[in-house]
């Protein structure tokens, strides 16, 4: 189980006059899960919900299909209770020694939580560590990825997409 630390004040309790905090260990609300059929829907809600739509083709269901089915990646967030979708991480992988991690989104009112790293931190170890981990960040990712520890290559070259 996915278990984290929570400090919770309402279990602050006075010792001899002194208020004390702890920590206790919680049950994550949510889950990750592989989920190779992801549905184009699915995916088209998360990447409204996180911004992500407005670089991607969002609109195209029949595209994001072949996104989705074609992926041999596709790492979700989902809350523990209901299972609504929160967070996905799309990537093509040859498993053996290169990772392309095409989509990265997280639903805004779960940003800021640890999902994005807990979703590239899934998506490497699906791919394998023989694999080097590689993406194109949309401008909103330029401070993030350095952050959590990526670093930089200034070899990247592309052909870009024409439609
Ligand atoms: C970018 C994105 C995936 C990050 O996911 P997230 O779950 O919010 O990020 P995390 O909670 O894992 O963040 C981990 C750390 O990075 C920091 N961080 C989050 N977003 C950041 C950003 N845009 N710039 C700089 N740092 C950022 C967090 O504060 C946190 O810092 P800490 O560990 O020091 O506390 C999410 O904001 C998102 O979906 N954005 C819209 C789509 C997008 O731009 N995707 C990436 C390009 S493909």
């Amino acid at each position: 189980m996915n278990a984290t630390r929570v400090r919770i004040p309402l279990l602050a309790v006075c010792l001899g006059g002194v208020p004390r905090c702890y920590s206790v260990p919680m049950a994550q609300p949510w889950t990750f899960q592989a989920e190779p059929g992801l549905s184009a829907r699915a995916f088209q809600g998360i990447l409204e919900r996180s911004g992500l739509a407005a670089r991607r083709p969002a609109g195209d269901l029949d595209r994001l299909e072949a996104m989705c089915r074609n992926a041999n990646i596709l790492i979700t967030c989902r809350l523990a209770e209901g299972g609504g979708l929160i967070g996905v991480a799309r990537a093509v992988s040859d498993f053996a020694y290169c990772t392309y991690l095409s989509d990265l989104a997280v639903d805004k009112d779960y940003q800021g939580q640890g999902i994005g790293k807990q979703l590239i931190a899934k998506t490497r170890e699906v791919g394998g560590k023989r694999a080097a981990l590689i993406l194109l960040s949309a401008p909103d990712g330029q401070d993030y990825y350095p952050h959590i520890g990526l670093t930089k290559h200034n070899s990247c070259w592309v052909i870009r997409r024409e439609e």
